[in-house]
């Protein structure tokens, strides 16, 4: 099996100020963090510039989201030239946050990727299901459809990677038992095995989002198909130095 690099990302959401970042920051710059893994901070626009320049370069800075196109009459929207112009390598697209407190459609989402992709950002790629549909048992369909879509819009799958996180998980203190995310993680990757290639399903980082805590994460992370953590309250804490530790 391809050796697949240990992967947290932290979604700090609409949160923070300079003062409280700041501290973040400095944590974070002074904590021992396992070399193993690449660890990526996800910053609200406006302060992408200044996590970038106080975060230490081992750190990677991600945007939030990003839109389809370079520049134009969009008011309020960033592009990922003007996030790469900042200093940041990644962005989120298709978080849960975006596709159903803000209705971003699965073609939108696609169209997002591809344009994140052509301009050199890395894309972490979310996708999961809400609470009825898991009760209904169309977990699967809907994470493959979510799937399918950022598929069609991936020509190289080295800058990408995909971020499991269901929905009823998300902020909830609800996490996915290692079973559960393991599960689908699994079925996942064989879904990419038969519709992409062997290299791709054997090489892209398959993330586990939803309630991740310090001490949740040593048994998540032990699951042979998760690759890493999209983090959103822990990552604001402390506490993510723990998580992003938990391979060491
Ligand atoms: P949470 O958020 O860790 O607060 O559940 C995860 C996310 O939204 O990425």
């Amino acid at each position: 099996m391809a050796l697949r690099k240990f992967f947290v990302g932290g979604n700090w959401k609409m949160n923070g100020n300079k003062e409280s970042l700041g501290e973040l920051i400095s944590t974070l710059n002074t904590a021992s963090l396992h070399d193993e893994t690449e660890v990526v901070c996800a910053a609200p626009s406006i302060y992408l510039d200044f996590a970038r320049s106080n975060l230490d370069p081992r750190i990677s800075v991600a945007a939030q989201n990003s839109y389809k196109v370079a520049k134009g009459a969009f008011t309020g929207e960033i592009s990922p030239a003007m996030i790469r112009d900042c200093g940041a390598d990644w962005v989120l697209l298709g978080h849960s946050e975006r596709r159903h407190v803000f209705g971003e459609s699965d073609e939108l989402i696609g169209q997002k990727v591809a344009h994140a992709l052509e301009n050199d950002l890395g894309v972490i790629a979310c996708i999961g299901e809400k609470l009825d549909e898991r009760e209904a048992g169309t977990t699967e369909e809907v994470v493959y459809a979510q799937t399918q879509v950022i598929a069609e819009n991936v020509k190289d799958w080295g800058n990408v990677v995909l971020a499991y996180e269901p929905v009823w998980a998300i902020g909830t203190g609800k996490t996915a038992t290692p079973e559960q995310a393991q599960e689908v993680h699994e079925k996942l990757r064989a879904w990419l095995r038969a519709n992409v290639s062997d290299d791709v399903a054997d090489s892209v980082r398959i993330i586990y989002g939803g309630s991740v805590t310090g001490a949740n994460c040593r048994e998540l992370a032990s699951q042979g198909d998760v690759d890493g953590f999209l983090v959103g309250g822990a990552s604001l804490k402390p506490e993510f130095v723990d998580i992003i530790n938990a391979r060491a």
